[in-house]
């Protein structure tokens, strides 16, 4: 399944709720790459000039990383993709690689959030810097400011989520990914869902439509 939507949709929030749900593993380029970077590797270091700015990172830097995460056996019941494929040279990329697994994309799930409401969960994201879970200071806030839950790791904001990187972030999922949603739904892949309501109520949406009865 490949979940879309623009940037602060919630598409990590809810692939961590289905991958719980579907015991099959949440795969996001976005993560892949910040690992990366966190991490100094090569692909992380030309990453991180694209990601500081909003752009999309070079195919050439993201595509093997995916394929490698792809085959890894926890994939071969499936997987969720989150963040990838965000261009139409992606699209063609990824077919190549489900096809060479023997698999195939049984559905394209789309959240609908409004811009303003995006910008708002965006600038509250906050993010732990050892385990990953994820916050937001209003609608999902840690029980002790900045420190995380589960971990007590600390929380940060991340470097791509200020103000002007956001706006470069929407304008480019406008100009490159949107696009995708209509050849989506011409072959009949596509469910669009409303993602506004809490992070419950916008998971039984999804189910809902993954599952048939919406
Ligand atoms: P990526 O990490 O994929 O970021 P994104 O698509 O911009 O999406 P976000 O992670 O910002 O948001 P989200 O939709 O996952 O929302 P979230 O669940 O976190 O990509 C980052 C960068 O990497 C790109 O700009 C690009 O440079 C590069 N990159 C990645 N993939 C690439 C690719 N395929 N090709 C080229 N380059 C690539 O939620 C946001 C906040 O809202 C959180 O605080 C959360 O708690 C809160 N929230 C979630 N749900 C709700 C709700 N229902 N109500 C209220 N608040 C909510």
């Amino acid at each position: 399944m490949i979940l879309m939507g623009p940037p602060g949709a919630g598409k990590g929030t809810q692939a961590k709720l289905l991958e719980q749900h579907f015991q099959v593993p949440h795969v996001s380029s976005g993560d892949l790459l910040r690992n990366a970077i966190k991490q100094k590797t090569k692909m992380g270091v030309e990453a991180k000039r694209f990601m500081d700015r909003g752009e999309l990172v070079p195919d050439a830097v993201l595509l093997q990383a995916i394929e490698d995460r792809l085959q890894q056996a926890d994939c071969r019941t499936g997987f969720i993709l989150d963040g990838f494929p965000r261009t139409l040279p992606q699209v063609d990329a990824l077919c190549a690689m489900v096809t060479s697994m023997g698999t195939k994309i049984d559905r394209v799930t789309s959240l609908r959030v409004p811009k303003e409401a995006v910008v708002k969960r965006i600038s509250g994201r906050r993010t732990c810097h050892d385990c990953g879970a994820m916050y937001h200071v209003t609608y999902d806030p840690p029980t002790t400011p900045e420190i995380c839950d589960r971990c007590h790791g600390e929380l940060y904001q991340r470097e791509d989520d200020r103000e002007e990187t956001v706006m470069a972030r929407l304008e480019v999922y406008e100009r490159q990914t949107a696009p995708l949603l209509a050849a989506y739904r011409t072959c009949g892949l596509l469910r669009e869902v409303d993602g506004v309501g809490s992070q419950h109520e916008v998971l039984e949406r999804i189910l809902a439509v993954v599952q048939g009865n919406a």
